[in-house]
């Protein structure tokens, strides 16, 4: 029998990650966090001064960059050659950096293969931009989470400053439409509604309703 791989594809804060472990874990499968993967690189062309825009100093960053994934007590953990940068990844400069990359190919063939191998040997959920229509397009089961930008943006705002942090919603609401034009202009894999993969519309939903309303949709 084949792997049971579940796409969950959308644009950034629609929750796709929050949902996607939920549904994992209901389901005892595993969750794979696509972003964090062009999260570590993009963490590795900033401590390398490397800006998106060098075509030329990227492909040799890719040449040097060797990265893993780790499941310790259940929670993935992303290994930038051999460290682990799971916690340095989620920063704004990051977030911004990782949509740049992403938007070349030779970091997107890069990263396309790691991804695929490990759908290939895992049951698992990946959450991602591209999922449904280019890494894994005969998944059995495709959803495309979305929400209003001004509900993603709020959502955001909430869990920064509950972690600590000091951020205007506006910014927030900034930089999650300026990843939106970029993940969804890109020439390669843009973001988009795989044609098979149906949407459930998180803006007036809980975290709850809308766990429920994708577990249905897999049945
Ligand atoms: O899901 P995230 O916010 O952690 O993703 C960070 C960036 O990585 C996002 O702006 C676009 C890119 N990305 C992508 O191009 N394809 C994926 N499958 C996942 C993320």
């Amino acid at each position: 029998m084949g792997r049971i791989n579940i796409a969950i594809d959308g644009p950034a804060g629609a929750g796709k990650s929050t949902i996607a472990k939920a549904i994992a874990k209901r389901r005892g499968i595993m969750y794979l966090d696509t972003g964090s993967l062009y999260r570590a690189f993009a963490l590795f062309a900033i401590r390398n001064n490397v800006e998106p825009k060098e075509r030329l100093k990227i492909e040799e960053l890719i040449s040097q960059a060797k990265i893993e994934l780790e499941y310790i007590d259940g929670e993935q953990h992303v290994i930038l050659n051999g460290e682990d940068v799971t916690s340095q990844i989620r920063t704004a400069e990051v977030s911004t950096c990782a949509s740049e990359v992403s938007a070349l190919d030779c970091v997107r063939a890069f990263l396309l293969d790691l991804q695929r191998n490990i759908a290939k040997e895992n049951d698992c959920v990946l959450d991602g931009r591209d999922i449904g229509t280019v890494v894994l397009p005969d998944a059995q089961k495709k959803i495309y989470l979305t929400a209003a930008p001004e509900a993603r943006a709020l959502r955001r705002y909430k869990e920064m400053i509950a972690n600590g942090d000091t951020v205007e919603y506006n910014d927030v609401l900034r930089d999650v439409l300026y990843r939106d034009q970029n993940d969804s202009t890109r020439a390669n894999a843009p973001l988009k509604r795989a044609e098979d993969a149906t949407v459930v519309d998180s803006t007036n939903l809980t975290l709850e309703e809308t766990i429920d309303a994708v577990d249905k949709i897999i049945g």
